[in-house]
Formats: C-alpha cells, structure tokens, sequence
C-alpha cells in the first residue's frame, strides 16, 4: 500500500478532487517547449492544485505556450476546432502567465503582457504566412524570392563558423532559412513581424538591405582577408575543414603555394586535394553527375546484380550545380552489399577512372552506432575519391570530387534522408527529432530511447510519419 500522498500523486491527473482552482483549466502547447519540460511543468502545476489536460479539449480556458510568435500561436489555434458559437476560445497565454501563476501558488489575473497578440487576419488582405518554426516543417524550394538577404545572413553564419561561433552560425542560417521558405519578396521590415528565428541582429542586417541595398558589416566582412582566405581558399581545398584552415590562417599562410611550400605534413587527401585544385575548384555541372552516376552504377550492377546507385546531395535536391557527387549504394537483400566496395573501386580503377581514394571501413559493427545521440558523421563503409571524369573525345578530362557510400537496405532510408541535405535541414530535422519528438536521428536510424527500439523504415516517407512530419520531397529540402 503506498502512503497517503504518493497515492494522490499516482491517481488519474484529471481527477477533480485535487483541483483547486475550478474555473481554469490549463492546456500547455508542446511544439517549442519540448516533452520533457512539459510533462515537468505538468506536474508542477498539478502538485499546486492546477488542473492541467495532456490532451486538448474544449474545458481549455488557459492554452500555455513557450517562446511561441503570434504566427505560430495562429497556427496552432487555427489547428484546433472552433469554439461553439456564442463561447470565447480560450485565452493564448505566454509561459510568463503560468510561471507568475506557479510563483503566486494561484493563477494570477490575465493581463495583456500575458497575451500572445494573435493577428485576426482581416478580410481583403493577405492572410498571414503560416512559418513553423523548424526548417523540416515547412517546404523550402530551390529557387525563393529573398536570395540577396538570405545570401547577405548566410555570409554572417559562415564567418561566424569560420570562428567558432556557432550559436551565432545557427541563429543567421535560420534567418537565412526562414526567407528562403517565404512565399514572396520582403520588401518592408514589417513582413517579418510574427515570423519565427529572426534576431535582433539579424533584422538589423535586414533593415539596412532594404534601405540602403547593402550592409556595411557584410561587406566589411566580404572584403576582409580572412573571410576570403577562409572560404575562397583553404576550406575549399579537399581534406582541409574549417579548423585545419584556421590554423593554417593563424600562422600566417595566405595563398596555395603557402600551403604547399610551408605545412610539413599534408594528408594524403589534402595533397591530392591541392594537384587538382583547379579543377576541384569549378562547380560539378549536372549532366557530369548524372555521366558518373551512370558509369558507377553500371560497375556496381556488374559486380553485384540488383545493386543500385542513387544520386544524393545537392544534385537530388535538384540543384544543377555542386562541389562534388554523393553517390548512395544498397542492396535490396541485407548483407548482400558486403565486400561490394573495394570490388566496384577495383573495376573503376582499372578503367583509369580512379586518381585518387581512400577508403573507410564500415565501423557499424559497434552496436552504439545506431543509437547515439549526437553524432553526425555516420559509420557508413565509404570511399572519398577523386574520379577522373569522362569526356568526349578530343576534349580533356576533369577531375571530380566522388564519394561512395554503401548502406545496408535496412538503414538506406535514413541513409538517403542523411545525404540529401541540406546541412540546415538535417541539422534541424535532428534537432526537432529530438526536441519535440524525444527521438534521435541519424544517418542508420531514428531511435526511441525510452522504448530502447529503433523505428523501421522502409522509405524516407516513413521516416517522416514516424516523426509526425508532413512529407518534403527532396527539391523542398533546399533550407
Ligand atoms: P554535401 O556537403 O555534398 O552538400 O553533403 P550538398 O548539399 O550536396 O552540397 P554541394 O552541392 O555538394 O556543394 C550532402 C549531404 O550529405 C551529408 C551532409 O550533411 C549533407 O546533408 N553528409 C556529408 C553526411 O551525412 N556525412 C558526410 O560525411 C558528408
Ligand atoms: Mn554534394
């Protein structure tokens, strides 16, 4: 028999005999807050005599929500069924109202601090843009009508990586994000009003591009020596990411042939990143992935029957253009995709297709690799090439950054999920995974850390409904 008190706590929550306040019940609004912190606040409130429903229903007179904009509080209540004719709706409050309220030990009075401003849209004007505030949430072509602003922001983000800011990086790629999945131009500063993820700072940038056409931070930021070493120059070598060209910039190093004659020991990648620095240097056009597409998949089906090779990355987001092909290789029958690599390597390498390789056994025999939170390199079994591309004859051939990557049928949903991009959107996918769903997701699979259970996946679209997403086909992956 438990005691008294663990008993009360234990019983159906809706249960009214410990209700203290019986004119209000409280409905707190997960998106934003995250399960976690709600189911917490749930049982805070309640052990204050509060009654709170897990499920919403019509007796809600209080709806709580967190770092929630009016347009997302639109959304949410558009959402819902309307109240009965002739009954207000129950009052959208901030989370200030219910923290007050737990301070006070009862609900405060209503103030109109507490209110989220919910736009009535009127008739004759447009109605609100609906903008959740993931990028996974929400559609984002490859072409947008706001690139100047979204090209400006995402200068910021990349100067702020480049030093390690990365809270900074993530605030203006949302930014960037969030314009880019606006179905017109912003041409007034007032547009933004009710939009999600756009800061002090990134407004300021914004206001001054529609008044003046430029900002001075982002140019100043543009012409600067770093900014050009680092992006135009050292993090577009192969092998060299953004902390190698940091420190490369920090000892002084300016141009290719600094590199070549002053760092003492370059990776094999980086060596043959800079022999074929110009070509490497020039965007991969889209009929020469497709070419390499075609010519690996002919010598993965030879050495393998029923094997595929699926395009990813920016080319399957529909771009035309990329700094280099991600190739995706399965199997339909697990296993089966064993030992298939260094074969197909072979094969292209006695075609003379092969100037550089290196290849990277699958580390997926660590069980942990299915289940761990946070990581975004995957284990995958993959080789990073340098392919020498095919051309017509009496032209000259060029070199391509390739990389293959082989996945077990099993995992190949998320595999491609993981690959297409774009970074922004894996990045928030992960992060709503996780946040709002209490899931985590990565390249092998979405994993329920409660159950202790992987989810199956038979095709991207699953991975989707498991998450409570409406499905984005990859040409909306462009965030
Ligand atoms: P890319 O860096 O190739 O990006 O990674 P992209 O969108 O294709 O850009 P371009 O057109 O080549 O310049 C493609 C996707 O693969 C994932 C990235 O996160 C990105 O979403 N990726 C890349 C991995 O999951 N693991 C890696 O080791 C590399
Ligand atoms: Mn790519």
């Amino acid at each position: 028999m438990l005691p008294r008190r663990r008993r009360a706590r234990v019983e159906d929550p809706s249960n009214f005999s410990e209700v203290r306040f019986p004119g209000v019940t409280i409905y707190l609004v997960e998106p934003r807050m995250g399960r976690s912190r709600r189911a917490f606040l749930t049982r805070l409130a309640r052990s204050k005599g509060f009654h709170v429903l897990d499920a919403y229903s019509s007796a809600v007179t209080h709806v709580v929500m967190e770092q929630t904009s009016a347009q997302e509080a639109i959304c949410w209540q558009e959402s819902r069924a309307a109240p009965a004719p002739g009954c207000a709706g129950p009052a959208l409050l901030d989370i200030s109202w219910f923290t007050e309220s737990m301070a006070a030990g009862q609900p405060v009075p209503v103030e109109g601090r507490h209110c989220l401003e919910v736009a009535v849209p009127r008739k004759g004007l447009p109605s609100p843009v609906r903008m959740p505030p993931y990028a996974c949430q929400r559609p984002t072509p490859l072409t947008h009508h706001n690139t100047s602003l979204s090209e400006a922001l995402e200068v910021l983000a990349e100067a702020a990586g480049f030093e390690g800011r990365e809270g900074c990086l993530l605030a203006f790629c949302r930014a960037a994000s969030v314009l880019k999945a606006l179905p017109c131009q912003v041409t007034a500063l007032s547009q933004l009003q009710g939009l999600p993820n756009f800061g002090e700072h990134s407004r300021r940038v914004i206001q001054e591009l529609l008044e003046h056409g430029v900002c001075e931070e982002v140019e100043r930021v543009r012409r600067s020596e770093r900014y050009q070493s680092m992006k135009q120059l050292f993090t577009q070598i192969f092998g060299v990411g953004v902390r190698t060209a940091d420190r490369w910039y920090r000892e002084g190093l300016r141009t290719l042939d600094d590199v070549r004659g002053r760092v003492p020991r370059l990776t094999g990648q980086q060596q043959a990143g800079l022999r074929h620095h110009q070509d490497l240097s020039m965007p991969v056009q889209r009929p020469d992935a497709e070419a390499l597409q075609q010519v690996v998949e002919t010598v993965v089906v030879q050495a393998l029957p029923g094997a595929t090779v699926t395009l990813a990355g920016g080319f399957r987001r529909g771009k035309l253009q990329g700094h280099d092909v991600d190739l995706l290789i399965t199997h339909p029958q697990e296993g089966q995709e064993a030992g298939l690599l260094p074969r197909v390597m072979c094969s292209l390498q006695q075609q003379g297709l092969v100037l550089y390789q290196q290849h990277q056994l699958s580390r997926s025999r660590d069980p942990t690799h299915l289940t761990r939170r946070s990581h975004t390199m995957d284990t995958f079994e993959r080789s990073f090439c340098i392919f020498r591309l095919p051309r017509p004859p009496g032209a000259t051939w060029k070199a391509v950054r390739v990389d293959l990557v082989v996945a077990p049928i099993s995992q190949f949903p998320f595999a491609l999920l993981g690959w297409t991009g774009s970074k922004h959107f894996e990045r928030e996918l992960r992060q709503f995974s996780r946040k709002e769903r209490g899931l985590w997701l990565n390249s092998h699979g979405l994993f329920d850390p409660e159950q202790k259970a992987l989810l199956r996946a038979a095709a991207e679209e699953d991975v989707f409904r498991h998450l409570g997403l409406a499905y984005l086909p990859p040409e909306q992956r462009n965030a």
